[in-house]
């Protein structure tokens, strides 16, 4: 395997020519994979920009390869559609910017001299290809947004492996490999395969069996049984194990092909969700792929950085890849950290002609053949979000999802209660906030509320960011309420860019309980509170500290603490006004109900003495956290925040840096302004705007490496609160590339 994302030359717009080998490139752009075909501001620009063909090419010298080897270019996602051509000759186009594809070059390569591999990049929203060919509330951006590499395989290869746990809980439990093999060249001699099932260095079951792989593809089942106990994947623990294939032909070196699996029943019944036999109400965040700047073009580290902030500090035991298969890097951390996922083909309402079913239904089938090892997963999603029904087609993509996987039940999101279920799990949007119980269907899932019924900026008055959090808290609220809800799945957890005709008029819809720079509003507060203490202590107050930026002037309404504390005891200018404790009259389902105090209310603040809010909480006896949020009304500290300090130089990787202001005591100050400046040296450059004019107190650039080692140094300037200074260190990349 050699990666192909370093030395790309990026010519913008493709030209007549500019895909032949002789095509002078020298003045083309040296870029890294993933690339963006244009770069935006984070906010208020024309996407018709982005909406191009434009050319990339990428030369490549092969050493050459012991006789019969096998060689393919392999694509993991291009946005939108990709007609790939080497040295001159045509490979073929793929249409569809979210399934990866591959080419054989086997036989067109040229040994040992200089290839040229072009790829000509369709990023306009052709209606032959899903989602598009309607309206779309989301942005889908350009360009080789995903990896890219070389593979060299024998003449006959593993292309595929579904290892597939079975009988887990049960005392037959087992792994039923299926191998996928690809040959060419009849007739060749019995070949051997086995599979390991490994943790770690630890093999603990093997077994083997001769095959007699003709031409073309074949499939050939092997069971790995009698492994014993094995420590089960979990949302608190998610234990992986290897199962390990290899093809053994002749004396030739072994093909191998490692699938990472875990141990682990997930079902949806009529009485909710249950993993491993123990009920689980679902309690997450919709997530779109895009970030600001440069939409899905955003590598490993950023891509995992977003699984993280769900499950760490969001508290999210679910997630739905809303509406697309996302990076296998985010999905890699889902499994990694114990996050379930919901996965759904790309589509948004809008069905098409025959041939863009025929598409849709190829993405089922390549998004379970990519992910199909995946514990983390836990529903194929095989309907178009949000559209009509439509019998044939549906039955159709429900068949491919169980035929290739009968592990896994399939859902699809709907927005209206009539409509055909042929899938296994009834997807429900119900934006409706006073929905009631029970569920319509059997085996329910609510997959979208909030968004835009209450779109909500991070300079939103407090009224509004905390009415926000409590239309999130309220929804589980009711979803807890009976166990027939499997639970719900909250619209959504960052803001994104979209077109002109969805959102707030600057191509963002403000439907996060994050910004678009995945800072926290106070709805995260809500989310982040309902762990468990042991994990953290929570306390997130649903509002600014003001005395009037409420509707109701001079009082402070009914003020929300989101908080996993027993009881909180609140002070206001050093005197103690309430002791709280949880509501469970209204939020008895909740793990941890909010807390509201309302002892303002009416009665002016600044006039009874204004002063600091001190709110300490309370585990039994014991004063566990406290948080006090300044009086002063003045913008206190500004804080450079990189959430990675040590990168790898391959101009590739990448990590974000938050700009805040907050009060002295580190509170949010929503309304803080100031363009920062930045400067950077060293081995990096900044993705994004610079000067940066902070929007609701935040923001945030990403650094990513130059193709170097060394120290990267960033200065942030604030115009009245000063310079501050990060240090990210960069480590040498040994070269993995031709
Ligand atoms: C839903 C849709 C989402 C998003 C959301 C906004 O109808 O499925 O993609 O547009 O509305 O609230």
């Amino acid at each position: 395997m050699f990666s192909l994302d370093r030395g790309w030359l990026y010519g913008g717009r493709a030209v007549p020519g500019c895909t032949d080998p002789g095509f002078d490139d020298s003045g083309f752009e040296r870029v890294t994979i993933p690339h963006a075909n244009r770069t935006f501001p984070w906010h208020g620009f024309d996407d018709e920009e982005y909406q191009f063909v434009s050319v990339y090419r990428r030369h490549f010298t092969l050493p050459e390869l012991p006789d019969k080897r096998r060689v393919f270019v392999d694509f993991e996602g291009v946005m939108t559609a990709a007609s790939v051509t080497l040295n001159g000759e045509t490979l073929g186009e793929h249409r569809g910017g979210y399934t990866p594809f591959s080419f054989e070059i086997s036989g067109r390569v040229r040994w040992g001299e200089d290839n040229v591999l072009a790829v000509e990049v369709d990023s306009t929203e052709r209606e032959d290809i899903p989602p598009f060919g309607g309206n779309v509330d989301y942005l889908t951006f350009g360009g080789i947004y995903r990896g890219v590499a070389l593979r060299t395989v024998p003449d006959t290869f593993i292309e595929n492996v579904f290892a597939k746990p079975a009988d887990v809980l049960g005392e037959d439990r087992r792994v039923e490999v299926r191998c996928f093999l690809k040959g060419r060249d009849a007739p060749r001699a019995p070949s051997r395969l086995t599979a390991e099932l490994r943790d770690g260095a630890r093999t603990v079951a093997s077994v083997s069996r001769e095959v007699k792989p003709g031409d073309g593809d074949s499939a050939w089942d092997l069971i790995l049984d009698e492994i014993g106990p094995v420590e089960l994947w979990d949302t608190e623990n998610p234990k992986l194990y290897d199962v390990v294939v290899r093809l053994q032909q002749g004396g030739e070196r072994p093909d191998e092909y490692v699938a990472r699996v875990g141990f682990r029943e997930a079902r949806f019944t009529p009485e909710g969700f249950y993993l491993n036999g123990n009920h689980l109400k679902l309690r997450g965040l919709n997530r779109h792929q895009t970030y600001p700047y440069v939409g899905g073009a955003m590598p490993a580290r950023v891509q995992r950085r977003d699984a993280l902030i769900l499950k760490n500090e969001l508290k999210c035991n679910v997630v739905r890849t809303s509406h697309y298969p996302q990076s296998r890097h985010f999905l890699d951390c889902c499994d990694e950290v114990g996050l379930l996922v919901f996965e759904e083909i790309p589509g948004w309402q809008h069905i098409g002609d025959g041939g863009w079913k025929d598409l849709a239904c190829r993405d089922v089938e390549a998004m379970i053949r990519r992910d199909w090892n995946r514990p983390s997963i836990i529903l194929w999603g095989v309907r178009i979000n949000e559209s009509q029904d439509d019998h044939d087609f549906y039955e159709r993509t429900n068949r491919i999802a169980h035929e290739l996987d009968d592990s896994r039940q399939t859902s699809g999101v709907r927005y209206f209660f009539d409509s055909e279920k042929l899938e296994d799990v009834f997807g429900m949007n119900d934006f409706d906030p006073d929905f009631i119980a029970p569920p319509r269907h059997p085996l329910y899932l609510n997959t979208e509320f909030a968004g835009h019924t209450f779109p909500t900026k991070p300079i939103d008055n407090a009224e509004r960011t905390q009415e926000h959090a409590l239309r999130h808290a309220r929804v589980h609220e009711m979803l807890g309420a009976d166990d027939r809800f499997a639970g719900g799945i909250g619209w959504c957890a960052f803001d994104y860019n979209t077109h002109a005709n969805f959102g707030s008029g600057d191509r963002v819809c403000y439907h996060g309980v994050s910004d678009i720079f995945r800072i926290a509003k106070p709805a995260a507060g809500f989310y982040r509170s309902q762990c468990d203490p042991q994990e953290e202590i929570v306390l997130e107050p649903g509002f600014h500290w003001s005395v009037g930026d409420q509707s109701d002037y001079g009082g402070h309404g009914e003020g929300a603490i989101f908080s996993n504390c027993d009881r909180l005891v609140v002070y206001v200018a050093g005197e103690r006004l309430a002791e709280l404790f949880p509501d469970r009259q209204r939020f008895g389902n909740l793990a941890h109900p909010p807390f509201f105090f309302s002892e303002l209310s009416g009665t002016a603040p600044w006039r009874r003495g204004w002063g600091e809010l001190r709110i300490e909480g309370y585990l039994g006896d014991e004063m566990a956290v406290s948080r006090t949020l300044s009086s002063k009304g003045a913008d206190g500290r500004f804080g450079v925040e990189p959430d990675d300090t040590e990168l790898l130089g391959d101009g590739i990787d990448a990590t974000r840096v938050v700009l805040r202001v907050t009060d002295e005591f580190g509170a949010p100050r929503p309304f803080a302004t100031g363009a920062v400046t930045l400067e950077i040296e060293g081995p990096g450059e900044i993705v994004g705007e610079n000067p940066f004019a902070l929007f609701g107190g935040v923001g945030a650039v990403w650094v990513r490496t130059t193709e170097a080692e060394g120290t990267i140094v960033l200065r942030a300037k604030h115009p009245v609160l000063g310079t501050r200074e990060v240090r990210l260190q960069v480590a040498r990349v040994p070269s993995d590339t031709v």
